[in-house]
């Protein structure tokens, strides 16, 4: 029986924030599973004490569902496995895993066993088959994603071809979902919920440096490019960025364009690096990685990420709803 994702992770709109390393802290994840939605903090390379610092923070922000997302394919097996055993025995069982792209087949066990629930987005039907068979919620990435890309296929027509194959399983749309019209799309193409990425990096209480939110909302989907350059961290994936005179002149040298601070430490921001800008860096923001999807076409307005889920809420499907059905 197909069940929303909104039931299925226990909130009560069917919206999933994209965790976004460095622009999705724990103030906005909390903000957004505070608001009935799920929310989700970025954890990418955060490892030990600093890891630990976030995971305080979200759990201390909301008692709701909410999740806390990494990337295998940057971390490699073994750190994943040591970022998961950090979130399994620090925070409690409300609070999902969320992934990347796919994880080795005992990561799955692994989640399931300490009763969480697992989010993997995937770009093929292949790999959407294979998580879901093994009991994960598939977040179906289209290219018109903002961030890096895992297929090649439009979102609508991923999300049909899973249904297809995946009668039963929960299906969440993400890719160039910037209003309440592209939500009811994707729904209509076999989604039970939408993940929104950009939508939330113009939220108030996200972490994107005021730049970067600025651009979005100016941007329009013809800004944006298919870029292989922001590879420094994160080499060989496609990412959707807004268009900088990075990503019309890649033959720039790889020196250093600015600064910026991750859980109290300091680094140095080399040119083509994969780390977006946050309001914790400085330099030159306007030639750094601003993940942007076809969604900006839609996105004019820095908002809360209340007033984000509430715009949304009334297309998606809803916890109460689901029930209702299942009583009637
Ligand atoms: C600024 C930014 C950073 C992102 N970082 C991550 C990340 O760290 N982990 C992840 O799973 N997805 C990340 N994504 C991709 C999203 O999960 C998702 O595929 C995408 O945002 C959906 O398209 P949309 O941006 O048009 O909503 C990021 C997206 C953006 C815009």
């Amino acid at each position: 029986m197909r069940s929303s994702v909104a039931a299925v992770l226990g909130v009560e709109v069917s919206l999933l924030q994209s965790g976004m390393g460095g622009v999705a802290g724990a103030e906005l994840a909390c903000a957004v599973s505070n608001a009935g939605a799920a929310g989700c903090v970025g954890g990418y390379k955060l490892a030990g004490e600093a890891l630990s610092a976030m995971l305080r923070r979200l759990t201390e922000g909301t008692d709701r569902p909410v999740g806390v997302n990494l990337i295998p394919e940057v971390v490699g097996p073994e750190e994943l496995d040591r970022q998961i055993a950090q979130v399994l025995d620090e925070t409690p069982r409300s609070v999902y895993v969320s992934l990347f792209g796919m994880p080795e087949d005992e990561v799955f066990d692994r989640v399931a066993a300490a009763g969480r629930h697992l989010v993997v987005q995937v770009g093929t039907v292949a790999d959407g088959v294979r998580a879901a068979e093994r009991g994960a919620v598939v977040v179906a990435q289209g290219i018109e994603a903002g961030g890096h890309l895992l297929g090649h296929s439009t979102r609508d027509e991923l999300v049909t071809a899973l249904r297809d194959r995946l009668p039963d399983a929960c299906i969440v749309a993400a890719g160039g979902i910037g209003s309440p019209d592209d939500a009811r799309l994707a729904i209509a193409a076999g989604a039970d919920g939408v993940l929104l990425g950009t939508a939330f990096v113009v939220a108030h209480e996200s972490r994107a440096h005021p730049y970067f939110k600025s651009a979005v909302t100016a941007a329009t989907g013809t800004d944006t490019v298919i870029s292989d350059v922001y590879e420094i961290g994160w080499p060989g994936r496609r990412h959707r960025v807004l268009a900088t005179d990075v990503t019309r002149d890649p033959k720039q040298p790889k020196n250093f364009i600015g600064r910026t601070t991750v859980e109290g430490k300091t680094y140095l921001v080399p040119r083509f690096s994969a780390a977006v800008p946050t309001d914790a860096t400085s330099g030159r923001i306007e030639e750094m990685a601003m993940y942007c999807g076809l969604s900006c076409d839609a996105i004019s307005t820095e908002a809360s990420a209340a007033h984000i889920v509430a715009e949304f809420a009334p297309v998606l499907p809803g916890a109460a709803e689901v029930a209702k059905t299942k009583k009637g």
